[in-house]
């Protein structure tokens, strides 16, 4: 039976803000990519979306759709008002809650340019030109999971709380593994970013990363301290292949990286467990500010989707469709407006979409 004539079952899960504008124009991607492959889609609320209609942010419902899917396509959560009711209801972000309780702890952010919006960074071309890196960041562990937490004085004038960075070996082991692994399949680079000159646990991190590093002797391993690794981002960001770093670090040198590209609103990302149900998403949130306008960038969406049709079910093809389709609509000259220039044309979410669905039908 070949890959492509199975039912793959794919719980979409839009959230808020723009999630529930750009998330349908993934949807419209996969249906055009699809060809006699059959996806079964089953929409479900999470987020401030969810509590509107039933109260908690990540519903039973929800939990059941995830069971019984395959794979994940999530767009977003947040916002003003979800942000005032988390306050009172203080029960952990339903993303961090997937993500822990999935096991989803190898986080996949390629870093690609488009030779089309060379011009839409902030960087200079000559810098950017063929950058193609992938930030692996570990999803499961360090400062956002560590206990213990919280509030340890409540007392007024000395409140004080705590966070606390952790990591196990096997923790480590895993994610350096994946890291490895990844750069197998592309230029053979490991950079792995930590603070090892001052945190222990980072001291753990490098040591396990160097004694991983001798079972893939084909691979390059190249230690990065975060603040060096974060101006290296801005001063020579091609000389990375594979960046692997803890949960914290990652969060924040994938959003500079991004910008690289000329947007947050064209970066992709696939966040694997072991059982290799993936949850797919864009790098951005919910961006209440531009939320209901039919404005919002829906590209890192589309491109998610194109990332879970190849981790999750090994669809190289299909999930090409959807980049070759990218790829066309930016080289006919389409762009939302956060990557316009000069003698491009405008298009709204939805359109941008639609743009994007039919480059792929007629690429079929
Ligand atoms: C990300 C986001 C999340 C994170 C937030 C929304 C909890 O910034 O996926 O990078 O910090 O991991
Ligand atoms: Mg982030």
């Amino acid at each position: 039976v070949s890959l492509s004539n199975r039912t793959v079952r794919v719980a979409v899960l839009p959230g808020d803000g723009i999630g529930q504008e750009i998330v349908p124009q993934a949807v419209k991607a996969l249906n055009a990519a699809r060809g006699s492959l059959s996806i079964e889609l089953g929409e479900g609320e999470i987020g401030w979306t969810a509590v509107e209609s039933t109260g908690a942010a990540l519903p039973q419902a929800t939990l059941d759709l995830i069971d019984r899917s395959d794979a994940i396509l999530f767009g977003a959560i947040g916002g003003p008002e979800y942000e005032a009711w988390k306050r009172k209801n203080p029960r952990g972000s339903p993303l961090l809650q997937l993500r822990q309780d999935m096991k989803l702890y190898a986080n996949y952010r390629p870093i690609t340019l488009f030779p089309e919006l060379e011009n839409a960074s902030t960087l200079k071309p000559e810098v950017i030109r063929g950058l193609d890196l992938l930030i692996i960041r570990e999803l499961n562990g360090d400062i956002y999971f560590g206990e213990p937490r919280g509030l340890v004085n409540d007392a007024p004038g000395a409140r004080e709380s705590i966070n606390t960075m952790r990591y196990t070996e096997p923790q480590i082991r895993q994610i350096a593994h994946a890291a490895f692994k990844a750069a197998r399949r592309r230029r053979k680079m490991v950079c792995s970013v930590d603070k090892a000159n001052v945190l222990e646990t980072m001291g753990l991190w490098r040591d396990i990363m160097t004694e991983v590093g001798a079972d893939y002797p084909d691979v390059t391993l190249q230690h990065l301290f975060v603040d060096a690794a974060a101006m290296e981002l801005l001063r020579r960001p091609t000389q990375f292949d594979v960046i692997v770093t803890g949960n914290m670090f990652g969060d924040i040198l994938s959003d500079e990286a991004a910008m690289l590209t000329g947007s947050l609103g064209m970066l992709p990302s696939a966040s694997i467990g072991a059982n290799l149900k993936g949850l797919y998403e864009p790098i951005h949130g919910s961006a209440p500010d531009i939320a209901g306008k039919d404005i919002a960038n829906p590209l890192a969406a589309i491109l998610s989707a194109a990332m879970l049709l190849r981790y999750s079910f090994d669809l190289e093809e299909e999930a090409r469709r959807i980049e070759n389709g990218v790829r066309k609509v930016l080289a006919d000259g389409y762009r939302t407006g956060d990557i316009m220039e000069p003698g491009t044309k405008r298009l709204g979410t939805s359109a941008m979409g639609d743009a994007v669905a039919e480059a792929i039908s007629a690429g079929v």
